[in-house]
């Protein structure tokens, strides 16, 4: 079975309400050819139902950009899988480096939203990655083997059919250092080769694995040369309908 190969932007917290479907008219207007590619948005929680409604059939999938682990209850201020699902999303984003270091989420909670996802039939997108402290002290492997390990317990090789992953070196989110083809490569070579381990050959084989961090139109092509990156989690650049389209089609 092939790899499928994906396109992901997240718009973090930006974007009006206006701006958002401005920008996902233009994305569903300009996709173009994109070479076999798939593209995916992760928009902020308030307009997930609007833009979903929107891309729906028109070959532009939806996600939220977290969730709780909880069907419902008396959790202010968050959004369940339920309601994730209901809004029309078919993908969620779960451990993104900002939940991790910002808002302070640990791999446990990290699992419990994956399980969540699962459970209410949603696809996870699990974001890992290491601090820069972490890539300067050689330990790169190490914390993606751990996040790896602990995000993904109890998780079953049937459930793994519809899991991605996102590489994203701390170091690079933001900040306009991106990691060379190589560094990325290596990396993703080694977290199939952890996938591998824990999921058999025939399930490491297929499980798209996505680099993000300072990815632009003039560094894409280059990152998806490579065998074992399978597209693209982008953050600012996908802010603009054309830059993010000119990553699409790199
Ligand atoms: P960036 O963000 O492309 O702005 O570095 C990537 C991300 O956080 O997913």
């Amino acid at each position: 079975m092939a790899r499928r190969t994906i396109i992901a932007g997240n718009w973090k917290m930006y974007k009006t309400h206006e701006e958002a479907v401005s920008t996902t008219l233009a994305l569903i207007d300009g996709k173009g050819g994109m070479k076999g590619r798939e593209m995916a948005i992760f928009v902020p929680a308030v307009f997930a139902r609007e833009v979903a409604s929107m891309s729906k059939g028109k070959g532009l999938d939806v996600g939220m950009q977290n969730m709780y682990n909880q069907k419902e209850g008396a959790f202010t201020g968050e959004n369940s899988p339920v309601m994730v699902k209901d809004a029309g999303c078919r993908y969620i984003l779960i451990g993104h480096s900002e939940r991790r270091h910002v808002f302070g989420e640990k791999d446990e909670i990290i699992n419990a939203k994956v399980r969540a996802a699962y459970e209410f039939g949603l696809e996870p997108m699990l974001c890992i990655g290491e601090l820069l402290e972490e890539y300067e002290a050689g330990k790169s492997k190490e914390v993606c083997r751990n996040q790896l390990i602990a995000d993904l317990r109890g998780i079953t090789v049937d459930q793994m059919k519809v899991m991605t992953i996102a590489y994203e070196p701390v170091w690079a989110i933001g900040t306009g250092k991106v990691a060379t083809p190589e560094i990325a490569q290596n990396i993703h070579a080694y977290c199939r080769e952890v996938l591998t381990e824990l999921y058999g050959k025939e399930t490491g084989e297929i499980i798209p694995l996505l680099y993000g961090g300072s990815v632009k139109p003039d560094n894409a092509a280059g990152l998806l040369s490579q065998t074992d990156i399978d597209g693209l989690l982008v953050g600012g650049a996908s802010l603009k309908a054309d830059s993010f389209i000119a990553i699409a089609n790199a």
